[in-house]
């Protein structure tokens, strides 16, 4: 079988491999992409939580992101961990070079312990510069609450601060709602035309380590395949669920999804 698309991923290395670049390459490969990276940083973690966290150097990342593109040039870009504004900046001018128009931004900054995965400084630079070129941004409710600054309890607050997020140069705006305390999980997906609320029943597990990386891979990965922006975010909360659903139990705490869960790809991603 042959990789139907390319997918560059710049994200941390999650040593656990339930989140970050580990779950980025095994959701796009088990999808059928083909996944290439650029590692911003390199985390020391497991299910229990984050022990350090590495930043590897601008003109590293730069270097890997340029050099790769130079010889296969991706169909997507999805951008996960940034530490600094310094690695943002970078990242920024890497990308002003590529050209690309489909870029998927996951703005990662706490992980599911509460440890930080970004720097206070960097949040504005990631708002300032980074939000307008991403062709969709996925943030979580927390997320979301620190880019608006505005709370979110609900459906409605969730909607509002996608329209903050428009206003503040979003094209696309899929905010995720895992972190609601609620039966059903509504993630929102607004732009200027179009307004769609995904609902699913909050699976009871705690099994969810990475769930954000894995959805914005797979949206990057139906995207590249040439599926339309919403549909592709449809089909990746669909694989996600799934991969929720068969409930690995690794780990003595938030345990990782299981990535291979897309065997039934036919099937189930029409
Ligand atoms: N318990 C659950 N049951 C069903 N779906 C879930 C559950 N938890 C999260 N999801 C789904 O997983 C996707 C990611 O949402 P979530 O809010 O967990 O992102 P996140 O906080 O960025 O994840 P991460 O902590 O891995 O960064 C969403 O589509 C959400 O609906
Ligand atoms: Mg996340």
């Amino acid at each position: 079988m042959k990789p139907k698309s390319k997918i560059l991923v710049i994200a941390g290395s999650d040593s656990s491999g339930g989140a970050g670049i580990q779950a980025d390459i095994k959701t796009i490969t088990a999808l059928g992409g083909y996944a290439m990276t650029a590692i911003t940083a390199i985390t020391s973690q497991n299910t229990l939580g984050v022990k350090s966290v590495n930043s590897i150097s601008s003109k590293e990342i730069k270097s890997q992101i340029l050099y790769t593109c130079k010889d296969i040039k991706p169909d997507v870009i999805k951008i996960g961990m940034l530490y600094s504004s310094n690695i943002i900046n970078s990242v920024f001018l890497c990308l002003n070079k590529i050209k690309s128009k489909k870029i998927i931004l996951d703005p990662v900054m706490i992980a599911k312990g509460g440890t930080k995965l970004i720097n206070d400084s960097a949040i504005n630079t990631l708002k300032h510069r980074l939000l307008k070129q991403a062709l969709l941004i996925t943030p979580n409710i927390p997320e979301a609450e620190v880019l608006t600054q505005n709370t979110i309890s609900n459906t409605r607050d969730m909607i509002n601060a996608a329209k903050i997020l428009l206003d503040l140069g979003s094209k696309n705006v899929l905010i995720k709602g895992g972190h609601l305390n609620s039966k059903v999980i509504y993630d929102v997906f607004l732009n200027k035309r179009c307004l769609k609320i995904f609902k699913n029943k909050k699976i009871r597990t705690t099994n969810t380590h990475g769930t954000g990386c894995t959805l914005s891979s797979a949206i990057a990965t139906f995207l590249s395949c040439g599926k339309p922006l919403k549909k592709s975010c449809e089909l990746g909360i669909k694989y996600v669920n799934q991969a929720i659903k068969s409930n690995l139990s690794y780990g003595k705490g938030n345990g990782p999804i299981n990535h291979l869960n897309s065997f039934n790809m036919k099937k189930n991603f029409k």
